[in-house]
């Protein structure tokens, strides 16, 4: 965990197979942030593609690459985006799957733990796979929020994603957000499905953190170079951003412990 997290919330956004949807969830989660009046950081370290400049209708000047080479500072970086959001612009790269290098990453930490006392969320799409570099990225951030979506292949790579973050990285809390799937129903049986081949095998607790349906709204706005929670927030999947920013913000305090159970276990042994 890097010093955050008595701050800014950091949300890794990551998936293991590539196409689950972690820009759009990236984008809209954090716009929906936004305009719950959160003060909002989205931060695109997809190094191959950078998309989330393209849903926001942000063309970019300067991207992280700039920063990373010291071409730029993060303040010439920074994009004003929809309800007040901070976006900071990824870098098309060498296309999918390159991501940060050990000493990018902590030149990017860097730059932004300043910022992290004067935001509630920062959100980074992670962009990558399970290799090396992009565990550390989702390892660095307080909260791992994983995409799954109902293709079987989805599925075997989210589940590598959790293994080799619990066993590299010592990760044992998850988000897990269904995505694309027909109703909210259909997601909560995925992710029941995935924490139970999980639990057989690893020891990590996956919290639901809900679904967002497949809407034809998602691909309309894409078309139009805004993210859906933007163009047409009554459409379902905006809804459910909506819902799932605002669990996200206001999470349910922890169980409360109960002193009579425990001093009842603690006497009994
Ligand atoms: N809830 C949804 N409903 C409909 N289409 C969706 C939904 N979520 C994502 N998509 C579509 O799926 C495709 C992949 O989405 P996206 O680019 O966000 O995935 P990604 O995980 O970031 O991909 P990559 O691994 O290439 O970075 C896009 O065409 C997007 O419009
Ligand atoms: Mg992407």
């Amino acid at each position: 965990m890097i010093a955050f997290s008595d701050r800014a919330r950091v949300i890794a956004i990551a998936s293991g197979k590539g196409g689950a949807g972690k820009t759009n969830v990236s984008v809209n989660l954090a716009v929906a942030f936004a305009r719950l009046g959160g003060r909002t950081m989205l931060v695109d370290c997809d190094m191959g593609l950078a998309n989330a400049a393209i849903l926001l209708g942000i063309p970019s000047a300067w991207t992280i690459g700039d920063l990373l080479s010291g071409r730029c500072g993060i303040e010439d970086l920074l994009q004003r985006g929809p309800a007040g959001l901070q976006f900071l612009p990824g870098h098309s790269g060498t296309g999918s799957g390159s991501t940060l290098s050990a000493a990018e990453r902590g030149r990017l930490l860097d730059a932004l733990r300043p910022y992290a006392a004067q935001y509630d969320h920062i959100v980074i799409d992670t962009g990558g796979g399970i290799e090396a570099s992009s565990l550390a990225l989702v390892a660095a951030a307080d909260t791992p929020l994983i995409v799954l979506t109902p293709e079987p292949t989805s599925f075997v790579d989210a589940y590598a994603m959790v293994k080799a973050l619990n066993v590299s990285h010592g990760i044992a809390n998850f988000e897990i957000l269904a995505n694309m799937v027909q109703h909210d129903v259909a997601g909560r049986a995925l992710f029941d499905k995935f924490r139970a081949i999980v639990a057989r095998f690893i020891d990590v607790d996956l919290n639901y953190a809900g679904a967002v349906p497949a809407d034809p709204f998602v691909r309309e706005a894409v078309l139009r170079k805004r993210c859906v929670v933007e163009s047409f927030p009554g459409a379902p999947a905006s809804r459910a951003f909506a819902a799932l920013a605002r669990r996200m913000a206001c999470p349910p305090p922890p169980a409360a412990p109960q002193p009579i159970l425990a001093e009842v276990g603690h006497g009994a042994h």
